[in-house]
């Protein structure tokens, strides 16, 4: 009700409900005839049914009646206690929301610590633990396979989690960073750029001719020249650069689509693909649950031994 700029709605469907209730109420009273004294002949109604079927006018029984009066006061209770009457939200204030969020509160308290306990187990040694891994896939289930599948198998946009190719980085550290804090892919379109319609089909054949796809070998020698407009972000040998994201363009594994047709539009239009981040919604101990379970799905890679750089040089492409 609180999304009408005016009072007139929560007035008129207060009003019906009052209505309703008031006209309840007098119909029951109207019921109210006169009981037949002990010995009384009771009337009949006057109307006649089936030839010969009547009906004596007698009151509604005493408790049947006192039940629609209790009924009526339980109503109007109701209404002065929770949310009911248009926009009056009840004195006892109770909301839905509040409700979740009370509960949350307290499923959090409860099973908290069972989560809590994992949260000092690094992630590589978790991932070989079958309760944590049990409670992991239950939160993957839950919370990610909408996007990733229910077998982390991914989908077209949405990225494989079993396979040992990594936009962003498959250590264990990477992993949960990206689960942490989300990620945000975002490859310019580019059309324009590289001479419109045709350098698209030329740098499409040269991208084919990377992972050894059918291609016009004319064209994708073109393409390669155009290419370094590409380096930027892909690197000079298109391994791709897990700093921004970019995917590695020589493994014949594709977000998208390794299509003529998907490869141009990709290139055309750009891409802007979207990981939403979970720490405010899950919490830092069930992610790190999380990325145990992604890590033991068999493509991490182990955590780099010296610390990675937080940012690679956009000319070399780094191994993934
Ligand atoms: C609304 C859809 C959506 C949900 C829900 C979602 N993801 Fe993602 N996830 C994505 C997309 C899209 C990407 C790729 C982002 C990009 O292209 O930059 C991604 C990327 C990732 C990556 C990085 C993969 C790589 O190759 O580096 C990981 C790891 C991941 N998600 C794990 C999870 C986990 C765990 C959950 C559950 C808590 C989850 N995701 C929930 C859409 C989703
Ligand atoms: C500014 C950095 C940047 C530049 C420049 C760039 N890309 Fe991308 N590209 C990306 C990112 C990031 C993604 C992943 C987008 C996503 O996560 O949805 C991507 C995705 C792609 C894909 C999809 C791969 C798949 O697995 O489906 C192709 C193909 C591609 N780029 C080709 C190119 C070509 C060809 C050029 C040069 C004309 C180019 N890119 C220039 C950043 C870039």
């Amino acid at each position: 009700m609180s999304d009408f700029v005016s009072d007139f709605w929560h007035w008129y469907v207060a009003g019906i409900s009052l209505l309703s209730i008031l006209a309840c109420a007098a119909l029951l009273l109207s019921q109210h005839i006169k009981r037949p004294a002990k010995g009384e002949k009771v009337e009949l109604h006057g109307h006649v049914w089936d030839g010969d079927l009547t009906e004596y006018n007698n009151p509604l029984p005493r408790w049947w009646m006192w039940l629609f009066y209790i009924t009526i006061v339980f109503s109007l209770g109701y209404l002065v206690f929770y949310p009911g009457l248009g926009s009056f939200r009840g004195t006892f204030n109770w909301t839905s929301t509040n409700e979740y969020e009370a509960e949350i509160k307290q499923a959090n308290a409860e099973y908290g610590p069972l989560f809590d306990k994992y949260l000092k187990v690094d992630i590589a040694t978790l991932s070989k633990d079958p309760q944590a891994n049990a409670m992991g896939q239950r939160l993957f289930l839950n919370d990610c396979a909408q996007c990733h599948g229910s077998d982390a198998g991914g989908a077209k946009g949405f990225p494989n989690l079993r396979d040992n190719d990594w936009l962003y980085g498959g250590d264990p550290a990477t992993i949960e960073t990206t689960i942490l804090g989300g990620r945000n892919g975002v490859m310019p379109a580019l059309g324009a750029a590289i001479g419109g319609e045709p350098g698209i089909m030329e740098v499409t054949n040269y991208v084919r001719s990377l992972s050894g796809l059918k291609h016009d070998a004319k064209l994708a020698e073109a393409g390669k020249a155009k290419f370094a407009i590409c380096a930027a972000c892909h690197g000079a040998e298109a391994k791709g650069n897990t700093a921004m994201g970019a995917p590695n363009l020589t493994d014949a594994i594709w977000l998208y689509g390794s299509s003529e047709e998907t490869i141009a539009e990709t290139i055309r239009n750009g891409r802007n693909n979207m990981m939403p981040a979970q720490k405010d919604r899950l919490g830092e101990a069930k992610i790190h649950l999380l990325a145990a379970y992604v890590y033991s799905l068999g493509g991490g890679v182990p955590a780099p031994t010296t610390a990675a750089p937080v940012t690679t040089p956009i000319t070399t492409a780094p191994a993934k």
